[in-house]
């Protein structure tokens, strides 16, 4: 246990973005729990990066019920650093977690039926020792349930008050739209999508689900800004040890190729002619548009958290940038 106090300065150079329309105030940088969190880190480890996150103003935490590994560490973790040391902390945070991937064995432990939903969120507060989440998303569409069901299975977690605001991560637009007008008849307070967005994979994120989410008064967070880190450049002579890829996580395959490694490496002339690093421009770049509420970043080192807020510093780009990184 650490004798923690946080910074006084800790508001002072983050950003704050609405959720849409609603009245919740995301910091522009999240920080998430998907890589590193697992039961193997150390208290330590964990409590020095989520402690790095919040003397520099990130209020906003994002896990899932799988994250891991196993499955469920990731809250566990952050669950223990909460109940340690940041007790005095809570009504500054949002705590956002997810349930809807596959989680424990039989017809109960995946999906977006009202029987997982509601087993997946409890579940999810013990292991993080809380008694609401902030965000509780419902983590992927199923294809197989009603969307009356799972709409109306988060909106029964909302008025049992097991989750003050409810997300949707990964819905395509139409159904995004049909479910966000569900939640709207019910009065249920849904605020934020949630999808994966960076210089790599953004056309129809673009044309389609940030759109979507701003019609229907939602805010977007993206996930993955950093490609799982191949945009900061950092795979250009290799694989690096201790990096996500030398890990070993199956994950960073989607990004680990050629042609991205070799985007990476203009990103850095392009950032380096802003005065910012490739990390930096990567961020700054989803976060020029003011739809993108919240960007969440992994770390797996806290020296990597504050490279990172500092893309805040700049945000705009000029047409030709915005061509050149294109
Ligand atoms: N809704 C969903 O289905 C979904 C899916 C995926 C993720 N998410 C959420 O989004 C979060 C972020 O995803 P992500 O981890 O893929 O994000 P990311 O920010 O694209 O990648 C993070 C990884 O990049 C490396 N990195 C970060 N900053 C760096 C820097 N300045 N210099 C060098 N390396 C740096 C670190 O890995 P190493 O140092 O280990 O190489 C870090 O773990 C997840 O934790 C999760 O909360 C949601």
């Amino acid at each position: 246990m650490h004798d923690y106090q946080a910074s006084e300065a800790r508001y002072e150079n983050m950003l704050y973005r609405k959720c849409g329309k609603s009245g919740l105030k995301l910091s522009a940088v999240g920080l998430g729990l998907w890589h590193g969190f697992g039961a193997e880190e150390t208290h330590d480890d964990c409590f020095l990066r989520v402690a790095a996150a919040f003397d520099l103003g990130i209020t906003h935490f994002d896990l899932a019920d799988n994250y891991g590994p196993p499955p469920g560490a990731a809250e566990t973790v952050f669950g223990t650093v909460l109940g340690r040391e940041f007790k005095a902390h809570r009504d500054e945070l949002v705590v956002a977690t997810k349930a809807g991937h596959a989680m424990w064995p039989g017809p109960y432990g995946d999906w977006g039926s009202r029987k997982h939903l509601r087993a997946g969120l409890d579940q999810s507060l013990t292991r993080l020792r809380l008694d609401y989440v902030d965000i509780f998303y419902h983590h992927r569409p199923d294809p197989d349930t009603p969307l009356e069901e799972t709409m109306c299975a988060l909106a029964d977690l909302v008025d049992q008050g097991k989750a003050l605001y409810i997300g949707l991560s990964k819905y395509p637009a139409k159904l995004l739209r049909q479910a966000v007008a569900l939640l709207a008849e019910m009065r249920v307070p849904c605020v934020v999508h949630q999808v994966r967005y960076n210089l790599l994979e953004h056309d129809e994120v673009e044309a389609e689900q940030i759109p979507a989410a701003d019609g229907a008064g939602l805010g977007t967070v993206v996930f993955s800004p950093l490609a799982q880190g191949v945009l900061t450049n950092k795979y250009a002579e290799g694989v690096p040890e201790d990096s996500r890829a030398a890990k070993g996580s199956p994950f960073i395959s989607r990004y680990l190729h050629d042609d991205a490694v070799t985007y990476a490496r203009r990103l850095q002339v392009l950032a380096q002619a802003r005065g910012q690093t490739p990390a930096q421009t990567a961020l700054a770049w989803v976060l020029r548009d003011p739809r993108v509420t919240s960007a969440v970043i992994g770390a797996s080192r806290p020296a990597q958290i504050r490279e990172n807020v500092e893309a805040l510093q700049n945000l705009a780009f000029d047409a030709a940038e915005l061509t050149a990184l294109g």
